[in-house]
């Protein structure tokens, strides 16, 4: 533990709990105290109840003896036992423990959560959109979930190495150049673009109509496959115009970053084609280990443990009969570099749950081959599809895919207008940045709210309401603390430890104290909705406090214990927004 660790009430809890079970019941001393925050007391600890029958007592009963050792331990926090029902025990902490755990969260930078990831490497898998195309609405949510993983696992201590896996290889690509080589007056760099237009837009035009030429000419495609040929060969000229395309792609996704507000940066990026060296090695060594095998002249891994549909068991292509290697391949050669050389003790694949299959079998092949052992955590972090306002499948009404940036721009429109009903003493200047940071908010706020396995409708209107569980609700809970701090001027009091905290100050300190648990339990299971719960829980706690604990009329020494709690909520809330990556403006 560090200095700066503030260990939650629940925790401490736990531990009393814990302790008075192992002092009546020893055999039994590592069960689980099943201690929870409860309406009738602060906590309340169900042990009793699950823990009878292995004691041979009654719940009652042995609720009665846990009780009694409660109240005889020393040095927890536990001021009251009662047995209630069929035997909880119902929990009440001191007054100077609640507000002891409030001073000593004030006190420290990090609010006193422990870094419970200190040091471990975890390599976060995220982004990876695909080169001369556009980012579509599946890599909105790989961008935001992963961002927030990677912001959470950080501030829990973790060694991050971001790794934006970018769809930058493969056959489209010589298809693409030779079209490109031969309509050399088609604008696609971004200096030629007007309007707002993006290079990876034109791209993804100019490669449609490659196709539809492949298809429809066939001189075309002897041309175009030879110069696929020609950039797997090194060929200069062939490799710098992919190169340029690849380059131009990225400008076109730094722009939505920037906008998104995420930390990817050029250096994190490590595509595909970063794994070509390794592949031939990959494949040998896989061949040698006997785990891929010839089929039809190609080279496949069958699975040990799934079978298709067919009865047979599922594979991995690791060689095309034409010796080319494709995704699976160099999926293959990443998690070897991954635990390699990277030296990763945990990797989370933040990708769409329709690549499930895809990474069972990474997982799998990488682990008979001896790369992933159990010193390594592999993780699929999968998340569902983001669907239309109307709850189906996701497209423009021309039926094409949406664009990132559309939606975006739809968000900070509707942002703009709620923004405006509000906020009538603002430039223009300010409006426009309090809309962007509304609008974006908003629609991370949405996606990270939700389970992140299900899938959610992209509603705007909803996104960006003042009411409901929002991004918008949270940034503006968070600014009207901060203007009560502002109007305060000893706003840094210190806390009267011995002033009974009344219902709703309890509440909302207890609800504090529990950020430190919440973060954790992100970093833990990696669902950011916890978080996001959280958050919505503890506005609406420092809204009930609000209405019946008046700040600023109050008199010291309460009113000096009420600021803190604004202080460490509106501290609270700002780093809790800042770890699902959305602003925390303290005006809007
Ligand atoms: N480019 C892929 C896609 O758009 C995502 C890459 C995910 N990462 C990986 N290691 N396969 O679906």
């Amino acid at each position: 533990m560090n200095d700066d660790d503030v260990r939650s009430l629940n925790s401490q809890v736990e531990a009393a709990v814990s302790g008075a079970i192992g002092r009546q019941l020893p055999d039994l001393a590592d069960a689980d105290p099943v201690v929870r925050r409860s309406e009738h007391a602060d906590f309340q600890a169900n042990a009793a109840l699950a823990l009878a029958r292995r004691a041979r007592t009654r719940p009652a009963e042995l609720a009665g003896t846990l009780a009694d050792a409660l109240r005889t331990a020393e040095a927890t926090p536990v001021a009251e036992v009662t047995v209630s029902g069929p035997g909880f025990l119902n929990l009440v902490v001191s007054d100077s423990a609640i507000w002891g755990q409030i001073a000593a969260r004030l006190a420290s930078t990090r609010l006193g959560v422990a870094a419970s990831e200190q040091g471990r490497r975890t390599v976060v898998d995220y982004s990876g959109p695909n080169i001369a195309k556009d980012m579509h609405v599946g890599h909105l949510r790989t961008t935001i979930i992963g961002d927030c993983l990677a912001r959470v696992l950080t501030f829990l201590g973790a060694d991050v190495i971001r790794q934006n896996h970018l769809g930058d290889w493969g056959t489209q690509f010589g298809m693409l150049i030779q079209y490109l080589e031969e309509h050399p007056d088609a604008p696609w760099h971004h200096d030629q673009l007007t309007d707002g237009a993006s290079t990876v837009s034109a791209l993804d035009g100019l490669y449609r109509a490659a196709r539809k030429a492949f298809d429809a000419d066939p001189t075309f495609a002897d041309r175009a496959r030879a110069r696929v040929v020609a950039l797997q060969g090194g060929d200069g000229a062939t490799v710098a115009r992919w190169r340029e395309i690849v380059a131009e792609s990225e400008f076109a996704f730094r722009e939505i970053y920037d906008r998104l507000g995420v930390l990817l940066q050029p250096e994190d990026s490590a595509g595909e084609s970063f794994y070509n060296p390794w592949l031939p090695e990959v494949v040998e060594e896989l061949t040698a280990a006997g785990i891929a095998v010839e089929s039809d002249g190609a080279l496949v891994a069958l699975s040990n443990e799934i079978t298709g549909p067919d009865g047979n068991p599922v594979t991995l292509m690791v060689r095309k009969t034409d010796g080319g290697y494709g995704y699976d391949t160099t999926d293959l050669a990443t998690i070897r570099y991954r635990i390699r050389d990277l030296k990763a003790d945990r990797i989370l694949y933040v990708v769409d749950a329709r690549q499930a299959l895809h990474f069972t079998l990474i997982f799998e092949a990488a682990r008979r081959a001896g790369w992933l052992t159990d010193d390594v955590d592999v993780t699929h972090v999968a998340f569902g599809t983001v669907l239309g306002p109307d709850g189906r499948p996701f497209k423009t009404r021309s039926g094409d895919t949406v664009k990132l940036m559309d939606l975006l721009d739809a968000a900070v429109d509707a942002a703009s207008a709620t923004v405006l009903d509000r906020s009538h003493d603002r430039s223009d200047e300010e409006l426009a940045t309090i809309a962007a940071q509304a609008g974006i908010g908003a629609v991370k706020y949405a996606d990270l709210s939700t389970s992140r396995i299900k899938d959610y409708a992209f509603d705007v209107e909803r996104m960006v309401s003042f009411n409901g569980n929002t991004g918008v609700y949270l940034q503006y809970a968070h600014t009207r603390i901060c203007s009560i701090l502002r109007k305060a001027a000893d706003a840094n009091a210190e806390i009267d430890p011995t002033i009974p905290p009344h219902s709703a100050e309890r509440v909302l300190a207890l609800q504090l104290d529990a950020f430190g648990d919440a973060v954790a339990e992100v970093g833990r299971d990696l669902e950011p909705h916890r978080l996001g719960g959280y958050l919505f829980d503890l506005a609406k706690a420092f809204t009930d406090f609000y209405e019946s604990c008046p700040v600023l009329s109050a008199e010291p020494p309460v009113r000096n214990n009420r600021l803190a709690l604004c202080q460490l909520t509106a501290r609270t809330l700002g780093q809790g927004l800042d770890l699902l990556g959305i602003a925390a403006p303290e005006r809007m």
